[in-house]
């Protein structure tokens, strides 16, 4: 018998900024990341997510392949300047038409919607006008947003998400400046994620104001650190990267409060997060209803003195990139007997039964969904055929560890693989692909089903137990 409940829901997974292209159409305002990805030398390749893959104009035809491989749900999100072009204000209709249609569109194929309000797409207008994040401005803004989206889509969804990893978002835009708006300043950052907190707080406050009938949640990277060795420096460098990547970012939203010793460590060093009065209880009293895990991989952890920075591999290169070090806290080292992708991800499927573990023992056992889970792979083409073996084996192993989490208690009820369709990886290009479905971008994007197409299906018509 399998070990997933009767309504566990299977899906899959994308963002609006890596599928839908349309960048310009109907009336779409530009975001960051149309600006971002236009600068030179900012992503792989140049590539943007000008066209992507389409989705905006191919939705029907996406939607009837997420039909026929027997998806429940489907999570995607709402690229914000689509329907606020400015951000805030006149409301671009074509924008809620769109969405409107892609939601009737999966509910006419029993397909339920999962929305996330914010996968990384700004309204530039936001940017320009106030910083973005780094101004308290965006609250208001940020929940005007969601309450539209409330009051046009939530008569027909009832899962929610408001943010999609803070930590990539905040620590790519902030402190590394891979992301926009490219800066590297700890202190604006830290300021910026405390926003992103209030703004959470208060669209899921306005959300059970309006009474939507559904569940709203928040979705972060769950990367669990392990030190690489027993000793106490590895082991106390290993509870700094953890409280950073971790608690920091779940906390405010599982709890409504900040980690204490390193709260204590932010605002001695960087002056940060200030509080206003008010946002103490705003966090509080809106605790979300479920928490979304993305989970690729681990990272092992180590002492470190000298390492200062990084190196992304978008290269898909083995061994191009250079783990991240913050000297005198952490570094993050690779695990000499740990399995690898090209992008230097180490595929470690217990890392995410042992994920799903701390959740719970450090928040108790919360609704969870797995938000993403994907290996990232240049897929081979053999005699015509999409060959992801890789990637079915990287999936079962990783449905079993969710399996055994399930086993050991914890209270997850739906699965979301990274991706449905192959799409644009943010700084890697059209070459990561994650999806069930291939795209052809040298044929018109036409769509063709992968080899993992099927055995997804089989899973999805088990309840996981075809693996
Ligand atoms: C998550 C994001 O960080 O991981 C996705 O939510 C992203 O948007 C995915 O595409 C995989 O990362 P990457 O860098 O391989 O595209």
């Amino acid at each position: 018998m399998s070990v997933f409940p009767k309504d566990f829901l299977w899906g899959a997974a994308t963002a609006a900024y890596q599928v839908e292209g349309g960048f310009e159409a109907d009336g779409k305002g530009a975001s960051n990341w149309d600006l971002f990805s236009h600068l030179p030398g900012t992503t792989y390749q140049g590539t943007n997510g000008d066209v992507a893959v389409d989705h905006y104009h191919r939705f029907k035809e996406d939607v009837a392949l997420m039909a026929e491989l027997g998806m429940q749900t489907y999570r995607f999100s709402i690229s914000w300047p689509r329907i606020l072009p400015q951000g805030r204000g006149q409301v671009n209709e074509a924008g809620i038409a769109f969405y409107s249609n892609l939601i009737d569109e999966l509910l006419k194929h029993n397909i339920r919607p999962m929305i996330t309000l914010y996968h990384w797409d700004l309204p530039q207008a936001l940017q320009e006008a106030f910083g973005g994040w780094e101004s308290r401005e965006i609250v208001d803004a940020f929940d005007e947003y969601a309450r539209l989206c409330y009051r046009r889509f939530g008569d027909r969804v009832d899962l929610w998400s408001t943010f999609n990893e803070t930590v990539v978002f905040i620590g790519m835009g902030y402190f590394t400046g891979a992301h926009p708006p490219s800066l590297k300043d700890p202190k604006k950052g830290i300021q910026a994620c405390h926003h992103v907190f209030l703004a959470n707080a208060r669209a899921v406050k306005s959300f059970r104001e309006l009474g939507i009938n559904g569940q709203i949640g928040f979705v972060n990277v769950m990367q669990p650190h392990d030190p690489i060795s027993d000793s106490p420096q590895d082991r106390r460098a290993c509870e700094i990267a953890e409280g950073i990547f971790t608690h920091w970012l779940y906390d405010p939203v599982l709890k409504g409060e900040y980690p204490a010793e390193l709260l204590a460590m932010a605002q001695q060093a960087f002056g940060v997060p200030q509080f206003a009065p008010g946002d103490e209880a705003l966090l509080k009293d809106n605790i979300v209803d479920f928490i979304g895990l993305n989970y690729y991989k681990r990272e092992m952890v180590a002492h470190n003195e000298d390492v200062e920075g990084y190196a992304i591999n978008t290269s898909g290169q083995k061994g191009s990139g250079r783990e991240l070090g913050f000297k005198g806290l952490f570094k993050l080292v690779r695990n000499p007997n740990g399995v690898y992708t090209d992008w230097d991800w180490e595929i470690y499927p217990q890392g995410l039964t042992d994920a799903i573990g701390r959740i719970v023992k450090r928040y108790g056992n919360i609704p969870t969904y797995i938000t993403e889970n994907g290996l990232g792979a240049k897929d081979p083409i053999v005699e015509g055929e999409v060959r992801d073996q890789p990637r079915i084996d990287y999936l079962r192993d990783h449905i079993q560890a969710i399996g055994a989490a399930i086993e050991q208690g914890a209270d997850v009820r739906g699965y979301y693989p990274w991706s449905f369709i192959d799409l644009l990886s943010w700084l890697n290009g059209y070459q990561k692909q994650y999806g069930f479905v291939y795209v052809d971008h040298a044929n018109n994007l036409a769509r063709r089903k992968k080899q993992s197409f099927g055995w997804y299906q089989r899973v999805i018509a088990s309840n996981g137990e075809r693996l």
